[in-house]
């Protein structure tokens, strides 16, 4: 397994329609394995293809455990997504490994049904609420080049961009 490099706001792929994944093989499986290695390092609890600079339409997650004491996720990748249907709404205050400690609140759908394939092809479907459910909005949207900050005012978005970029500054990255 390796660490692949993330891409920060503003990249060009972060604002793109990824792909489908057509071909369910052994590089698939490699890219899988190393896009949940990266997220483990970068402690997020998912992360989407385009963020490792792979313009194809899968992400990987692993929510934990919540307050209640509901199970966690474990490790999970979800490819060509399609969220099928969606309910309620909850507002969540959101990160995004692309946008290193800004952190947002989105109102999302509070429950949904998520249609993938898994690694080996197979066409699934799995139910989510609260915590899982905003991280599969998240992660579907960087399919679909849409970030979190797309949904904040444009005030709040200029303001915590302005910060991401001095923070993007700091951390030596070159921004656009
Ligand atoms: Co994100």
């Amino acid at each position: 397994m390796a660490t692949l490099e993330l891409k920060y706001y503003p990249a060009a792929i972060l604002k793109r329609k990824a792909e489908p994944v057509v071909d369910f093989d052994e590089g698939l499986q490699k890219t899988i394995e190393d896009m949940a290695e990266t997220m483990y390092v970068e402690n997020g609890i998912g992360l989407a293809a385009p963020q490792v600079g792979i313009s194809k339409r899968l992400f990987v997650m692993d929510v934990p455990p919540n307050a209640e004491g509901e199970d966690g996720t474990g490790l999970v990748a979800l490819i060509n997504p399609e969220i099928i249907a969606s309910e309620g709404t909850i507002v969540w205050e959101e990160g995004c490994l692309s946008f290193p400690t800004m952190v947002a609140e989105v109102k999302r759908a509070h429950t949904l049904t998520v249609r993938y394939q898994n690694p080996a092809g197979e066409w699934c479907e799995r139910d989510a609420s609260e915590l899982e459910a905003v991280c599969i909005q998240h992660e579907q949207d960087h399919l679909n080049g849409v970030t979190f900050v797309d949904y904040l005012s444009p005030l709040k978005r200029t303001l915590l961009l302005r910060d991401l970029k001095k923070k993007l500054t700091e951390m030596g990255v070159r921004v656009a």
